[in-house]
């Protein structure tokens, strides 16, 4: 890679550089070139692939660096109207980096060619093959802007664009797909590890080293590795579609295209559609839990219903999955109701029709009935849908457990934990069962007020505690391929906040009784190698029940997105049940499923507790 003098660049920008620069040269070591906004003449490359806006070219004398990509894209919608792939050409043009959001990687190309000659035809195109032609991506860290941990904070410390490192193709991520950008490459045995966008676009990896698969295909996040080794398919160029119904764990045909950066993510755009081979299997395993109708057993279960109104057309698929996958469980903590009107904006906030319709399709289903409790939000004050109000509730069986001294509060009534002195021991009271926690903290600030509930299960000594929560979401976050690094994740300043208004809560508790048994579960919104999630569990004392349960790292997840399987929704227990051999189970009935099948956005989970107490 060359450099030039700095007092050149002055004057460089407003001629045509003398020497013709090879695409290493024009490329360079970083991401950003060098020559952006300078005319280049007699640029040679080996046509590799055509698309409807531009050609993508191969340097013909490349250079030992991995850290220069030797292809180029040639925007124009016109330059490949006499050219052929296998061609070798010359041409001039503009270097230019392009971006369409302010948030994204540049795409550095080359604009406004002309003098585009032919040297010569019918030359061989081989892809790299990656891994093989190429070093393995790297498998854990995105960037080296990110601290070791793209989860650090504070979040957009610095940009890309702005620091332009040089490129370490060998560990980071994003260094890698720009080494190879403009290249055309081959994914050798590649395998979805999601379903597709809207548009087709398709997450997968390939024959090379990764880390965090888990059992279905999928590959999950874990601390300090959100996989970089995973690559988007986009838009084939050839015009044809990728399928919509592929799913986690399908396996596809070799695809071959071009590297590019696109829509804020590094991806390959394919010659041809991408074809199954083997699709996988969505049929998610049920729950392998037994309640006893006896504290010794108790089943709990947790789901994210998204947006579930009455009229809701996946309602009797949520009632089905209650029944079928969770097995109609003693407990469940619910996120995500909507009011009786859905999201009919009209200050409707009572989502009794919403829940005796829930309620009356499990009874349709099972002939189990389910009594729910919840409180009414202000309306529109929670976030979410306008019009919608969601909140959490809860549904259990009343022949197995019960509220403890049922006392509802409303909206703004913050329930308190008081100590009774009992015969024997000082039980926690909370002064509204159920109530909604610190409701007027601004920690709240549209969104979801926790849910705290006290219960006795049938048998038990002394009641216990839960609390439902629906944390703020991470929209207005920025993609992990992005430019700001580490990127935004969204809205986790009031996530931090509500961790600690949660966590201090739930300390009240266990501040009274050490061994009380407190179960915090819904959707946290966040991963619980997060700050916010360990700020929670130090304030609180609470364990995650993954950990606890022993799940092993790499089936921990609730939710696809992008490139990652990963944990939104979480359980969070006592340190007297945590040690009391609870058992956990996620059950991807929606995370494996292809789009048509999915019924919410998250996966139920189910646990087992003995509730008895000492
Ligand atoms: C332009 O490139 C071609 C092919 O690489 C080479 O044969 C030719 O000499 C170059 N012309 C100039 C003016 O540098
Ligand atoms: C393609 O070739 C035709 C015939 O030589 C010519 O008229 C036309 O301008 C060429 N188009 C481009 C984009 O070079
Ligand atoms: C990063 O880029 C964004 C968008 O262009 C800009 O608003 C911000 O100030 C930049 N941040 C840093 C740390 O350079
Ligand atoms: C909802 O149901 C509860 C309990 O059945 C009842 O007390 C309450 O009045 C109902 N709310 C509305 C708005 O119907
Ligand atoms: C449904 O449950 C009720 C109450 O537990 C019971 O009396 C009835 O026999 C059950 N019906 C069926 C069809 O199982
Ligand atoms: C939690 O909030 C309290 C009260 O605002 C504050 O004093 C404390 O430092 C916070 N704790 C953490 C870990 O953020």
């Amino acid at each position: 890679m060359k450099s030039i003098p700095a007092v050149c660049w002055a004057f460089a920008s407003l001629q045509p550089l003398a020497a013709a620069l090879t695409i290493a040269e024009i490329n360079g070591n970083k991401f950003i070139s060098q020559y952006s906004g300078q005319t280049v003449t007699n640029v040679t490359g080996l046509l590799v692939a055509k698309g409807p806006n531009g050609i993508w070219i191969r340097s013909t004398t490349p250079d030992n660096d991995p850290a220069t990509s030797e292809g180029i894209y040639v925007f124009s919608n016109t330059v490949g109207a006499n050219l052929t792939v296998g061609d070798i050409v010359t041409l001039d043009g503009r270097v230019q980096e392009y971006r369409s959001n302010a948030n994204y990687i540049y795409l550095t190309e080359i604009s406004s060619p002309r003098n585009i000659r032919i040297q010569s035809s019918g030359n061989t195109v081989s892809p790299l093959v990656i891994g093989q032609d190429t070093i393995s991506p790297p498998t854990v860290q995105y960037s080296s802007l990110d601290g070791g941990d793209i989860y650090n904070l504070p979040n957009a410390a610095a940009n890309i664009s702005a620091v332009n490192p040089v490129l370490d193709p060998t560990n980071y991520g994003l260094d890698f797909w720009e080494s190879l950008c403009g290249e055309l490459v081959t994914v050798r045995n590649p395998r979805a590890i999601k379903v597709p966008n809207s548009y087709g676009d398709t997450w997968v990896v390939g024959d090379w080293a990764v880390t965090g698969t888990n059992a279905h295909g999928g590959v999950t996040m874990s601390d300090k590795d959100s996989n970089p080794e995973v690559i988007i398919i986009g838009s084939p160029l050839d015009g044809t579609n990728n399928p919509k119904g592929s799913k986690m764990g399908d396996q596809f045909e070799d695809i071959t295209g071009v590297v590019t950066q696109a829509y804020g993510f590094y991806a390959i755009l394919p010659l041809t559609a991408i074809k199954t081979t083997v699709p996988a299997s969505a049929a998610a395993d049920p729950s392998p839990f037994t309640s006893r109708k006896h504290c010794k057993a108790i089943t709990v279960g947790s789901y994210n219903v998204e947006n579930l109104a009455p009229t809701s057309a996946h309602l009797p698929k949520v009632a089905g999955h209650i029944v079928d996958y969770l097995k109609t469980p003693d407990l469940i903590f619910i996120q995500e109701v909507q009011d009786d009107s859905g999201a009919t904006n009209n200050g409707v906030v009572s989502a009794n029709k919403t829940l005796t319709t829930l309620v009356d399709a499990i009874k349709a289903l099972s002939n189990v009935t389910y009594a729910f409790t919840n409180i009414d939000p202000v309306a529109n004050q929670d976030g979410g849908q306008e019009g919608g109000n969601i909140r959490v509730a809860y549904l259990y069986r009343p022949d197995v457990i019960d509220l403890y001294k049922p006392n509802p509060g409303t909206a703004l009534d913050a329930t308190q934990v008081t100590p009774r002195n009992g015969k024997c021991s000082k039980a926690p009271m909370l002064s509204f069962n159920p109530g909604r926690i610190d409701p007027t903290n601004d920690a709240w600030t549209r969104s979801r007020k926790p849910l705290a509930a006290a219960w006795k299960a049938k048998g038990a000594r002394k009641p216990f505690y839960t609390v439902n929560v629906h944390w703020s979401s991470k929209g207005g976050g920025t993609s992990l391929h992005g430019d700001m690094r580490p990127p935004v994740n969204g809205a986790v300043e009031s996530r931090l906040k509500q961790a600690n208004v949660t966590g201090s809560f739930i300390a009240q508790i266990m501040a009274i009784d050490p061994e009380a048994n407190v179960i915090a579960a819904g959707d946290f919104n966040e991963f619980s190698f997060v700050k916010p999630m360990s700020d929670f569990s130090a304030i609180s004392k609470m364990v995650d029940l993954d950990e606890a349960a022993g799940l092993p790292i790499a089936e921990r997840y609730t939710y696809a997105y992008d490139m990652n399987a990963q944990a939104l929704d979480h359980m969070y227990v006592s340190p007297a049940l945590a040690k009391n051999k609870p058992e956990f189970h996620h059950i991807h009935v929606n995370s494996w499923a292809a789009d048509a099948d999915v019924v919410s956005d998250h996966d139920p989970s189910i646990a087992l507790f003995d509730l008895c107490g000492h």
